[in-house]
């Protein structure tokens, strides 16, 4: 059996009293999509960012490539990207010298043809001169997500990529996830609130509630385990339980 490219060992984080994430344990395989789904406040981003080590487990332990991440950072980190709505880029420089910043930082050579590969795939060439404050939502996920490919990744972790896209840039973003998943055996945490986008995109789904996982499997598998008709019921009844108040 292939090890898994990233292995989660009993993740738990505590901010003063509160317990956002809370003993959870998970692997992704090599070129697979795993979609982390939960209701607002359930430990989503919290999650992505000790992956990253953004932040800071309370306990527990994190392995990629078969490395520890709290010995093997750079290493790491090297091979990974990410992009979120929270992402902040400096907001003074254009697209394209974003793009050519993040590329400096990793160390890539190549960048001009890097960069003019990327804008045309995710169809920037229209605002690639802009300076990044003046973009629009949809322009600054497109931003991060080209930031996200630029340093071709092994592992991606994509938190709502598609929130703010227009349904035909989102679907452009999820054929390019598929078929960088095929080609370069690319392996993608996501999350997303478009459960649709979810049931079509994850091989295997992780769902949060109040930091813990309250259920793994295919999509279909839990549909079919809490006898729903599709993710969206299950979601809901997940998120009712929660409540929706974050804390
Ligand atoms: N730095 C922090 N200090 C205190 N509490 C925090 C901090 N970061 C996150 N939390 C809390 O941890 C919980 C989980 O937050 P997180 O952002 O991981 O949720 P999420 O699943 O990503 O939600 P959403 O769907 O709204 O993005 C929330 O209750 C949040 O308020
Ligand atoms: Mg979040």
């Amino acid at each position: 059996m292939t090890p898994p490219v990233l292995q989660a060992s009993d993740l738990t984080k505590r901010f003063g009293d509160f317990t956002a994430v809370n003993g959870i344990s998970f692997h992704i395989k090599p070129g697979e999509i795993l979609g982390l789904l939960g209701p607002n406040g359930a430990g989503k981003t919290t999650t992505i960012q000790m992956l990253l080590g953004l932040v800071t487990p309370t306990s527990g332990s994190i392995h990629m490539f078969g490395l520890d991440l709290s010995t093997h950072r750079e290493e790491i980190l090297q091979q990974v990207n990410f992009s979120s709505t929270y992402l902040s880029m400096p907001q003074s420089l254009t697209v394209e010298e974003n793009l050519w910043v993040v590329g400096r930082l990793y160390g890539m050579s190549d960048m001009a043809r890097r960069v003019d590969a990327i804008v045309k795939k995710l169809e920037m060439e229209e605002f690639r001169g802009k300076i990044t404050r003046k973009l629009s939502s949809g322009q600054m996920t497109r931003l991060t997500l080209a930031k996200a490919f630029l340093t071709e990744p092994q592992i991606l972790f994509l938190d709502e990529p598609t929130a703010s896209l227009d349904p035909d840039v989102a679907f452009k973003v999820r054929s390019l996830l598929k078929e960088a998943r095929r080609s370069s055996g690319l392996s993608i945490l996501y999350t997303s609130h478009n459960m649709r986008e979810m049931e079509e995109m994850s091989d295997r789904i992780i769902f949060l509630q109040r930091g813990r996982i309250v259920a793994t499997g295919t999509a279909q598998e839990i549909i079919d385990r809490f006898g729903k008709t599709d993710l969206e019921e299950v979601f809901l009844k997940f998120a009712q339980e929660q409540g929706h108040s974050v804390s």
